[in-house]
């Protein structure tokens, strides 16, 4: 069994997504891909990416060299070529990203992950929106996204949930704490600094780096604490 489920929702930080994405299809996961409508509108303001969910295709997750070339806030999520530990951009043209993401749409609960029969590993939702969060929290499986994590729960597996707010209300605080107690990893997107980033890539590789951590997927995306030095 090699099925992992990630969720994308429209909090900031899609670029955490895609290179979650390409690091678990290289660990030769299958990836069991949703997204919501507020997904798309994020990916599309902050990477210029336009995602159809009726008609989706991982390519749609990449954009081409053009893009790159006249797009700053996609240059700037490009590694600097020289950090050492970092593996491909998220913005390679990678086979990775084909063959081994499954695709479910937001509102498919005849899908395979909205039952607990499934088998997968785990499942992350990232980046984790506050709607989603309280929905996760509250038990209200309104679409197959918060179905698929309060499968994860109720099978008692993992379930790795990255909020990006800030600043926290207490109901936000009330619903990570709810979800803490469930069983579920929250794991907000709050790169350390202590891996000397260099780049932006640095610090998503932080979060990446520790959600698949979480997942026991082997990865060598940052420098560890107390790890020796680069010759
Ligand atoms: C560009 C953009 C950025 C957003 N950033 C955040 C965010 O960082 N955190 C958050 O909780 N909501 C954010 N939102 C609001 C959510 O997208 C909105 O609450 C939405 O209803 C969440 O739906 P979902 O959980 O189904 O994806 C953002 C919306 C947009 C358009």
């Amino acid at each position: 069994m090699s099925n992992l489920v990630v969720a994308m929702t429209g909090a900031s930080g899609s670029a955490y997504a895609l290179r979650l994405l390409e690091v678990l299809v290289a660990s030769g996961r299958t990836v069991h891909l949703t997204i919501s409508p507020a997904a798309v509108e994020v990916l599309k303001q902050e990477l210029s990416l336009t995602v159809d969910l009726n008609n989706f295709d991982p390519q749609q997750l990449l954009p081409t060299e053009e893009q790159i070339a006249h797009d700053s806030k996609l240059k700037m999520l490009q590694p600097s070529g020289d950090v050492g530990y970092a593996a491909s951009s998220i913005f390679s043209e990678s086979e990775v990203m084909t063959g081994k993401i499954v695709y479910h749409h937001y509102r498919n609960f005849s899908s395979g992950i909205a039952s607990g029969s499934f088998l997968t590993e785990g499942m992350v939702i990232c980046p984790c929106s506050m709607g989603t969060l309280a929905s996760v929290a509250n038990g209200q499986s309104q679409n197959l996204i918060h179905r698929a994590a309060d499968v994860h729960l109720k099978e008692r597996r993992k379930l790795v949930v990255v909020p990006r707010e800030t600043p926290l209300s207490v109901i936000a605080l009330d619903n990570m704490k709810r979800l803490a107690e469930a069983g579920a990893t929250i794991l907000p997107a709050m790169p350390g600094f202590y891996h000397a980033p260099q780049t932006i890539h640095d610090l998503i590789d932080f979060i990446v780096a520790r959600i698949c951590d979480q997942l026991g997927v082997k990865n060598e995306l940052m420098k560890r604490w107390g790890s020796k030095p680069q010759a």
